[in-house]
């Protein structure tokens, strides 16, 4: 059988097809030519598509981590500059800075604060005079009953915010 195939094959070899390769192998290989003339006058100068510099250009521009963030981080706006801090700044009654800054542990009496309007625990703090308690407020105190922290605790308040909260206190035992 296979032996049968192979003297087919051999002996049917086609004059005409044999012809069109010859002619098609023809023209490949003028087209090859005229190729190869273009490149040694410089029309067509060697390696144009294999240009290493622009090759590395396009990668690098491909693979940019400017690309990255144009596409992912530029339309985010700056975060916002901390807005208690302002509050505090721009309303520094005594009223506001109490709220702010002191009522956490003045209004309920937490970790040992004298609970604000409560004149009998205030008596013998108001009995060191106002001076003393303005410097407790503004610098810290640490007494028997807890620690004051220095401004509450919000070093941005000024000192004259404090004066006024502890001014705000006072007033609360009237
Ligand atoms: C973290 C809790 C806390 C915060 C916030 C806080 N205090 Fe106090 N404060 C205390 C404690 C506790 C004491 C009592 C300490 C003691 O006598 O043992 C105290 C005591 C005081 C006294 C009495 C000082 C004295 O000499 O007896 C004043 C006045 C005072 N605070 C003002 C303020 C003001 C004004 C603010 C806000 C700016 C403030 N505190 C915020 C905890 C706090």
């Amino acid at each position: 059988m296979s032996e049968q195939d192979h003297g087919t094959t051999e002996g049917n070899a086609n004059p005409v097809g044999m012809a069109i390769a010859v002619f098609v192998g023809a023209i490949a290989l003028v087209i090859g030519i005229m190729l190869l003339a273009q490149f040694a006058i410089g029309t067509r100068p060697l390696g144009a598509g294999l240009d290493k510099a622009a090759a590395e250009a396009a990668i690098k521009e491909r693979i940019s981590p400017d690309v990255i963030i144009a596409t992912s981080s530029t339309p985010q706006a700056a975060p916002a500059p901390a807005a208690p801090v302002a509050v505090v700044k721009v309303a520094a009654s005594g009223d506001s800075v109490y709220k702010t800054a002191c009522s956490a542990c003045h209004t309920a009496g937490v970790a040992g604060a004298p609970k604000t309007g409560d004149k009998a625990g205030w008596a013998p703090r108001v009995a060191q005079g106002k001076d003393t308690l303005y410097k407790h407020a503004i610098g810290g105190f640490q007494g028997k009953m807890g620690v004051m922290p220095a401004k509450g605790g919000n070093t941005s308040l000024s000192d004259a915010d404090v004066k006024a909260a502890v001014d705000y206190m006072l007033a609360a035992l009237k």
